[in-house]
């Protein structure tokens, strides 16, 4: 097990309805050494790619994906989400449906911080049905800027994103992959990475 799956057989909790509480250091109270663990990782991780750009979404990306902009040097952008959006020409937009509070959200970014040079790597806490994650490529592609790699904290294996966005081709790493848990016995079967 590496340094988060151990994290997460430690403090994190099974919820019915396979949900995977961490919020006592991942996504409400946050273990920022940990973080730096992270960021570090994703560093040597995609240490062949030239990132200038960080990208994740509101509101529990951004805690991650701040101290992994600082291990890569790079700003930070965060998407917000929002019910609707006055279209101005001034922001990108990208339709986001979240299955778990059955609902939709727009999710933004200014044109004025993603441009076609930039080389992005984009950080989420979690990816499940990778709906958030589609809506951030979306972004990127109507920048004309490149998604150089994806970097997730908690992947939900058995859920369809992670599989839906490899075969699409993106380079992503998930630091712990859950391929099954049981709220019964707390249980929690990690997939076998290198
Ligand atoms: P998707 O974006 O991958 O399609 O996710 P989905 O709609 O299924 O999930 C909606 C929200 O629930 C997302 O946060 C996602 O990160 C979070 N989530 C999904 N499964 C789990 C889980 O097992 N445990 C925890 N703790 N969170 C989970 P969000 O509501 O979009 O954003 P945020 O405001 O919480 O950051
Ligand atoms: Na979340
Ligand atoms: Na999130």
């Amino acid at each position: 097990m590496n340094f988060l799956e151990e994290r997460i057989v430690k403090d994190g909790i099974v919820k019915e309805g396979n949900i995977l509480k961490v919020d006592s250091f991942l996504n409400h109270q946050m273990d920022v050494t940990l973080f730096q663990q992270m960021g570090e990782e994703f560093k040597r991780r995609f240490a062949d790619k030239e990132i200038n750009k960080i990208l994740t979404i509101e509101a529990s990306g951004i805690g991650i994906a701040c101290i992994v902009a600082s291990c890569f040097h790079v700003p930070v952008v965060f998407a917000k989400k929002s019910k609707s959006v006055n279209i101005d020409g001034a922001v990108y937009v990208a339709e986001v449906e979240s299955f778990t509070h059955k609902c939709k959200n727009q999710v933004i970014v200014s044109k004025k911080f993603l441009h076609p040079e930039d080389k992005v790597l984009i950080i989420d806490d979690f990816l499940a049905n990778g709906c958030a994650l589609q809506g951030l490529i979306s972004i990127v592609a109507q920048a004309g800027a490149t998604v150089e790699g994806i970097g997730i904290a908690v992947e939900k294996g058995f859920q369809q994103g992670g599989r839906i966005i490899r075969n699409l081709g993106y380079p992503l790493e998930s630091l712990a992959i859950v391929d099954s848990m049981d709220a019964s016995t707390g249980t929690i079967v990690f997939r076998e990475q290198n």
